[in-house]
């Protein structure tokens, strides 16, 4: 059994989700639950691999092994039933990274790009830092979880002459699992009128079940025509420090295209950790994969039964994958401001306001569930006292 209930102090270890809080609201003492990574250790066969690699001393210059390669396909094939060809795989520091040279290999300036609303803020921020135009397309909401509005993403495609389309599969904030006849229906979409996907399936592998996790390019064989997939083992297995993440490109047009804006930008080089960590975390990851998402399940029950009885306004979007949840608190009446104002400085507890993640966000605040239970308890706690 792996230890999800170990408390780490994680204070004073340099790291974004609990040290950068103070500096952003003035205060001590706040309790993080935003930025998507885990209070987990990793798992000890890829902490071991990296020992491993400092201890053989030297650190040149290294390239992507086969049997990171091997790790890779066998994990895709096992987990996804994807069949990824050698050839198809490329490796990058960081999906946001590549979702920048994506959006400058395959559009030009000025160029209309349409994205999920709400979704992963950085969506907007690269499309926007890239001089191109964003077009958002609101999710609606069927039965407490997100849908596509493929009709009004129909009228965008052509109102605003689209290009291309980053997708988040599953998405975040949403927690939704797009179903394999969703993302049909939206590809044929984007088929029809020549837009390009690009889908960040980052959280692919954080999927509760019955839910199934569909890879965007294996949707139908034409898919992998006008698509490119983007995953990484980092966040399966919270390894967002040591930056590595793949590129999948069937295609051998876009992915020409994709490494021309890659060599452009010096991206081709991955650091040495990045590879060990990943290699290591898909050749050993199956139980801690596993014993994680039972952890992460009963901590999102624990969210929904804590709200039922204490904060019944509040009201939570069950995800079907990845640990985050979207809680809406517009029955409280609060502004965007107000709702930040009230869990920062009164509650002492520190979420993702939804506002980040686009207009239709507001409103809403992101829950990361990843920490230990007790962790999660006195975080739900303290939402609770932010709004006595
Ligand atoms: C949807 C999504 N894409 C990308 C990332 C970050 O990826 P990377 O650290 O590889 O740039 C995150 C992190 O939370 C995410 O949620």
């Amino acid at each position: 059994m792996i230890e999800f209930d170990t408390v780490y102090n994680r204070r004073n270890t340099n790291c974004s989700k609990w040290d950068s809080i103070k500096d952003t609201y003035g205060e001590d003492g706040l309790l993080p639950l935003w930025i998507a990574d885990m209070d987990f250790k990793a798992n000890q066969p890829v902490l071991d691999a990296l020992k491993e690699s400092v201890e053989q001393g030297i650190l040149g210059y290294s390239p992507a092994p086969d049997s990171l390669y091997e790790a890779i396909q066998s994990w895709q094939k096992r987990h996804h039933d994807y069949s990824v060809n050698k050839e198809a795989i490329l490796f990058n520091s960081g999906v946001v990274p590549s979702l920048s040279l994506a959006i400058q290999a395959y559009t030009e300036p000025g160029d209309a790009i349409l994205i999920h609303d709400p979704v992963y803020p950085p969506f907007a921020k690269v499309v926007e830092q890239n001089d191109r135009k964003l077009v958002r397309s609101r999710l609606l909401i069927e039965q407490d979880h997100f849908v596509m509005n493929l009709e009004e993403i129909e009228k965008q495609i052509i109102t605003e002459n689209i290009r291309l389309f980053i997708l988040c599969n599953p998405h975040n904030p949403g927690g939704r699992v797009w179903t394999k006849s969703e993302l049909e229906a939206f590809g044929k979409l984007c088929a029809k009128y020549d837009v390009l996907v690009v889908s960040d399936e980052i959280h692919q592998d954080l999927i509760f079940a019955p839910h199934v996790f569909t890879t965007f390019t294996n949707v139908h064989s034409t898919f992998k025509d006008f698509s490119i997939t983007l995953t990484a083992a980092t966040k399966t297995f919270n390894l967002a420090g040591i930056k590595n993440s793949m590129i999948f490109i069937e295609n051998p047009d876009l992915r020409k295209k994709f490494l021309v804006a890659q060599e452009r930008n010096s991206q081709n080089e991955i650091n040495i950790f990045g590879y060990v960590g990943t290699e290591a975390a898909y050749q050993n990851g199956d139980t801690w994969l596993e014993e994680l998402l039972v952890y992460l399940k009963e901590n999102i029950d624990t969210v929904s039964e804590f709200l039922k009885a204490e904060l019944p306004e509040v009201n939570m979007m069950r995800p079907e994958g990845t640990y985050l949840i979207w809680l809406d608190f517009s029955a409280l009446g609060l502004t965007d401001a107000q709702l930040q104002k009230q869990l920062v400085h009164k509650g002492k507890v520190v979420l993702n306001p939804g506002i980040s993640f686009g207009p239709g966000g507001t409103q809403h605040m992101r829950l990361n569930v990843a920490c230990p239970k007790e962790t999660l308890l006195e975080g739900l706690r303290r939402i609770k006292n932010a709004f006595e």
